[in-house]
């Protein structure tokens, strides 16, 4: 175990209210993407909803102080991929997909092994393995459609990666946490961005560097990615520490 049970508690709240909204980011797959990825659009958003079920299941019995409608509520003021204006490409929004499916494998492996609840160990061990199948699932897809160049495939992954701290997560983690305080972005990150920076080791960086690296159709040599993850791993504590400042 490497986190608290109360940390454990705060990040599952906002990741049981992530996965909860992602009804609506299928929404907006079925209109960013060709017609004959439908079906399996409809199912991918099915399985993410059945995740922030699962959560919430867990969190009535470990955390019966969370009120997740009163937080689902607060949560929807915040606008979602509303504005058509910004809507990626079909091959951008594939690529940016398998960069957050490959960060939600590693993040509940993460998860999974910074508790020693059993219940939630298992969850994250079958979350896991649906958010590594939604990889391949959407790597598939982008692979029905014409490649992406390498320079561009970098700054859709560079761009998606500088998001991950965007503010659906931050609002969620401050809806779901901190719902009785005005929203602070700053104040959000920080709280829970040194929570999630906790769980990583380097392993499970390597395990999501290994999908991005398929994305781009690359495996360089042991050692190399090895080297890699440590990397990130001492960036990923540096940026937990200046967050802590
Ligand atoms: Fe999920
Ligand atoms: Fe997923």
């Amino acid at each position: 175990m490497s986190l608290a049970p109360a940390d454990i508690r705060y990040i599952a709240r906002t990741t049981c209210l992530l996965e909860s909204r992602s009804a609506q980011y299928g929404d907006y797959l079925h209109r960013v993407l060709p017609k004959r990825f439908a079906g399996r659009v409809g199912r991918w958003s099915a399985e993410e909803s059945a995740h922030g079920r699962r959560l919430r299941a867990w969190l009535a019995e470990h955390d019966p102080a969370f009120d997740f409608d009163a937080c689902m509520t607060r949560m929807s003021t915040l606008p979602y991929h509303d504005d058509p204006a910004s809507d990626r490409s079909p091959a951008d929004e594939l690529l940016s997909r398998c960069v957050v499916e490959a960060f939600a494998a590693g993040f509940y492996r993460a998860l999974g092994d910074a508790t020693d609840d059993p219940d939630l160990q298992r969850l994250c061990k079958a979350l896991m393995a649906d958010e590594a199948r939604h990889f391949a699932g959407f790597m598939a897809m982008s692979e029905e459609l014409p490649a992406l160049s390498m320079p561009r495939r970098l700054a859709v992954i560079v761009r998606r990666v500088k998001e991950l701290d965007d503010d659906q997560i931050l609002f969620a983690a401050h809806c779901a946490n901190h719902p009785e305080e005005p929203y602070d972005r700053r104040v959000s990150r920080r709280r829970y961005m040194q929570r999630v920076y906790g769980m990583y080791r380097p392993d499970h960086l390597r395990f999501v560097q290994a999908m991005l690296l398929r994305t781009l159709g690359q495996r360089p040599a042991r050692w190399a990615r090895t080297g890699m993850s440590h990397c990130l791993f001492a960036a990923l504590q540096a940026k937990r520490v200046a967050l802590a400042v």
